[in-house]
């Protein structure tokens, strides 16, 4: 039987963190939900209280260091059994290269990857503790950049790369790291994109983020004789 997961999910409020949440929760999981919209975060927290042992709600902007200091604090006082942390928030732009300011680029790589190093840093003592494992929900685009995208890949890369690193150094001490890369998927995030662009939005042709949840709990429930390091997932209808 697989060990029950207590989850620390970032953009737990939206779209895919949203759907890890529920699916940790349908296992009988606990978790503790960040994101800065208190009203929605208490929305998922409701609905996975059916089937969650214990659900927290943590709203926060999570790209102010104080913001992750405090987590880190909260986590430790009143969710110390905490075995799986799993970085979900973030932030995307679209543009050319020459539109795209340094001031986007530096919001993006404040969200997108000083934040998640700092809280895996903050949570490390404690996920070893448990020999715990931590999951970088990264994008298609930290593997292939695309046109108009320079500045979010380069964010999605590096966090590629924090990833990586990280698992050579911790596996030694039983914690698993997995990246995932997924493609197009039909969430709030990508809606506005498409109006944003004027293209028609069929969500039913991108993945879905149940999709994406389902493929990370079967990973964090492997046995821990197992492993999974890079996940690349794709909508099967290449339409866009
Ligand atoms: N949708 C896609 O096609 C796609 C594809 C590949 C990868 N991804 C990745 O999947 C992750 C989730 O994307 P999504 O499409 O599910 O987007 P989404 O529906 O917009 O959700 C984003 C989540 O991040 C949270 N968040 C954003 N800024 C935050 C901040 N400053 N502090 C704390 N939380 C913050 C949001 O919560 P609040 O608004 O409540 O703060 C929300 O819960 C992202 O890292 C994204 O790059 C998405």
């Amino acid at each position: 039987m697989s060990r029950e997961l207590n989850a620390i999910i970032t953009g737990a409020s939206s779209g895919i963190g949203k759907a890890i949440a529920l699916a940790i929760a349908s296992v009988g999981g606990s978790l503790c939900l960040i994101g800065r919209d208190k009203k929605r975060l208490e929305q998922v927290a409701q609905a996975s209280r059916a089937a969650a042992r214990r659900t927290l709600v943590f709203p926060a902007d999570l790209s102010a260091d104080h913001a992750v200091e405090d987590l880190a604090r909260y986590v430790k006082q009143n969710f110390n059994s905490a075995d799986t942390l799993v970085h979900c928030a973030g932030a995307h732009t679209v543009g050319s290269f020459e539109k795209i300011s340094v001031d986007v680029l530096d919001r993006l790589y404040r969200l997108n990857l000083r934040m998640p190093y700092a809280l895996t840093q903050a949570l490390l003592p404690l996920l070893k503790s448990q020999k715990g494992q931590i999951v970088f929900v990264n994008s298609s685009q930290g593997l292939q950049a695309r046109a108009k995208a320079s500045a979010f890949a380069s964010t999605q890369h590096a966090l590629k790369a924090v990833a990586d690193g990280l698992r050579q150094e911790i596996n030694a001490e039983g914690i698993r790291v997995l990246s995932v890369f997924p493609g197009r998927t039909a969430t709030p995030r990508t809606k506005a994109l498409f109006e944003n662009e004027g293209q028609a939005y069929r969500p039913e042709l991108l993945l879905q983020p149940e999709d994406v949840a389902q493929i990370i709990l079967n990973a964090l429930q492997l046995p821990r004789t197992a492993e999974v390091t890079n996940i690349e997932v794709r909508p099967l209808a290449k339409s866009y």
